[in-house]
């Protein structure tokens, strides 16, 4: 072949390999076509993915209820009809969970989670949920545990605008990871990362900076949504340092939690509540190896505190633009009397019952999952044909701000739509949970372990905050969300305002 011939054939080939890699396989269904180009947005535009989803995805997904996306190397389903969601969570032998390690086994991602109990299927998943359920669903979480990090991260945010000076916004997003990890560790890892900030500095320290390295790399949307480009790290040098920050994480996560596993042998303590004790327990008679016990380690460090940080995030950006909530929670908050507040307290006021499940509805952390596989032919709402092997999942963001589900004022921030009793409000989350309508923890066989402890975790924040903080959001501040994975404004500034003493403190 001479030059011209050559030359030709170059981009021939780009254009036949780019449609090989590209185009929708034939047997998918006739449903409309996200363009491509919105998955790749991120490369060169900074929307967020409110926005996105307003000017790309609304549209054919309320009138279709389903649509075809590119999504993490592939094309796939993307759903947001209730009955067809509900047909979906309902039919887990169908509609199989399927995450990284299954879909791009390679990738850094999957080195990252791993197998683990959000995304097994099947005999590994009842194995992993009969061993951590009983550690995540404990019926005695200390509230007095909670309320103490709730008054830290008060107070250092406090301190912060100390610093900054009156009328200056401060940004709380490094401070809500710090307390949102503590909790975690506190609640479900047996270990109080705080401490051991002082205990060791370096070990502790390099933890925290890794899980936020992990949180900018993962979401890189070129790697993102082509993660056959993982294959190749010696080709992308960014890449060979994801795995082995992966790989660090891992290791440290592991190390930290086993040392002092064994300092508490040592001393003969041997309760089993923790889902860090269960999990060893499990490795110690064999029903799982170390890698099962290292990405469950480390699948809970990750679910247990990004999805909590990420909703108070959107809390100090909804309610710090909407003074009328702010101040009638506080005005519900204040009439309690106390500064101490239990579970029990905490749980009968219905409007901070009705903000939290309202946060949950307009800014749900887990914005979009597709993490599902269809095992066989399928038949979804007994109407779309999917073939086997196909990827599904769902678009909860989508699904709250339908107007056909949620009316007309769906994008509205709203308590009152939950009613006035907890009671009523109980009965409506589970209702709207069941068909399909309100699924920020989504719903059925594969619901959310961590839902009855976040909810708690999130009154006695809010609780604390409210009763001795006024806030409302820097006025310099433009909203923007994040661009993909979890949902929530990023970089907001808000202002702070310490509301008089806390008189309270005395009787502790
Ligand atoms: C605001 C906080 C939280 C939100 C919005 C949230 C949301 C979710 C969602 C949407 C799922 C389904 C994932 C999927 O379909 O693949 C899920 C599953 C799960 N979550 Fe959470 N979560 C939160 C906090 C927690 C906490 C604190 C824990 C406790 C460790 C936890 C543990 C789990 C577990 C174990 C599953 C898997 C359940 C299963 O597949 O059987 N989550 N969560």
């Amino acid at each position: 072949m001479g030059l011209p011939g050559i030359l030709l054939a170059i981009p021939i080939s780009i254009i036949a390999l780019l449609w090989w890699y590209l185009h929708i396989p034939w047997n998918l269904p006739n449903l409309p076509r996200i363009p491509f180009y919105v998955s790749i947005l991120g490369l060169w535009s900074d929307m967020g993915q409110d926005d996105i989803y307003d000017r790309w995805l609304r549209k054919p997904l309320e009138k279709h209820g389903a649509a075809l996306i590119w999504f993490a190397g592939r094309w796939s389903i993307l759903v947001i009809r209730p009955d067809l969601l509900t047909d979906m969570f309902r039919n887990e032998d169908i509609y199989a969970k399927a995450g990284s390690q299954k879909k791009i086994p390679w990738s850094v991602i999957a080195s990252l989670v791993g197998d683990n109990i959000i995304n097994s299927h099947g005999e590994n998943w009842k194995l992993y949920t009969s061993i951590m359920k009983p550690g995540m669903q404990r019926k005695n979480f200390d509230t007095g545990l909670l309320l103490n990090k709730s008054r830290r991260l008060v107070d250092k945010l406090l301190e912060e605008q100390d610093v900054a000076g009156d009328g200056k916004g401060i940004l709380t997003d490094s401070y809500v990871q710090k307390y949102a990890v503590d909790v975690m560790g506190q609640n479900f890892l047996d270990l109080d990362f705080e401490a051991q900030a002082l205990e060791q500095p370096h070990n502790a320290v390099r933890l925290e900076a890794l899980q936020s390295i992990i949180k900018r790399t993962l979401f890189k949307p070129l790697f993102f949504n082509f993660p056959d480009l993982d294959k190749y790290p010696w080709l992308f040098s960014s890449r060979k340092t994801a795995y082995r920050i992966m790989f660090e994480f891992e290791d440290k996560l592991f190390n930290t939690v086993c040392e002092h596993l064994n300092r508490r042998r040592e001393k003969g303590v041997t309760t089993t509540e923790m889902v860090s004790h269960m999990l060893e327990e499990a490795y110690r008679d064999g029903r799982i190896n170390e890698q099962q016990f290292r990405d469950n380690l480390k699948i809970t460090f990750l679910t247990a505190h990004e999805n909590a940080q990420q909703l108070i995030n959107s809390t100090f950006w909804e309610l710090g633009r909407n003074k009328e909530v702010q101040s009638r929670l506080r005005t519900e908050i204040q009439n309690t009397n106390t500064a101490i507040p239990t579970a029990e307290a905490v749980n009968r006021l219905p409007y901070l019952t009705s903000v939290i499940y309202e946060l949950l509805r307009l800014y749900p952390p887990v914005s979009q999952l597709i993490n599902r596989v269809t095992l066989e032919p399928a038949l979804l709402g007994g109407k779309i044909p999917i073939p086997k092997n196909t990827f599904v999942g769902w678009n909860s963001f989508g699904v709250h701000n339908n107007p056909d589900v949620w009316g007309p004022d769906a994008g509205k921030f709203m308590p009152e739509r939950w009613g006035s009793t907890v009671g009523e409000m109980h009965a409506k989350f589970r209702r709207e949970t069941v068909r399909g309508t309100y699924i920020p923890f989504n719903a059925h066989t594969r619901k959310c372990l961590g839902q009855g402890f976040v909810l708690l975790q999130m009154k006695i924040f809010l609780f604390e905050l409210l009763r001795r903080v006024e806030w409302r959001v820097d006025p310099g501040y433009k909203k923007k969300m994040t661009p993909g994975g979890i949902l929530a404004p990023l970089g907001c500034r808000v202002i702070l305002r310490e509301l008089g003493p806390v008189e309270d403190r005395a009787s502790e």
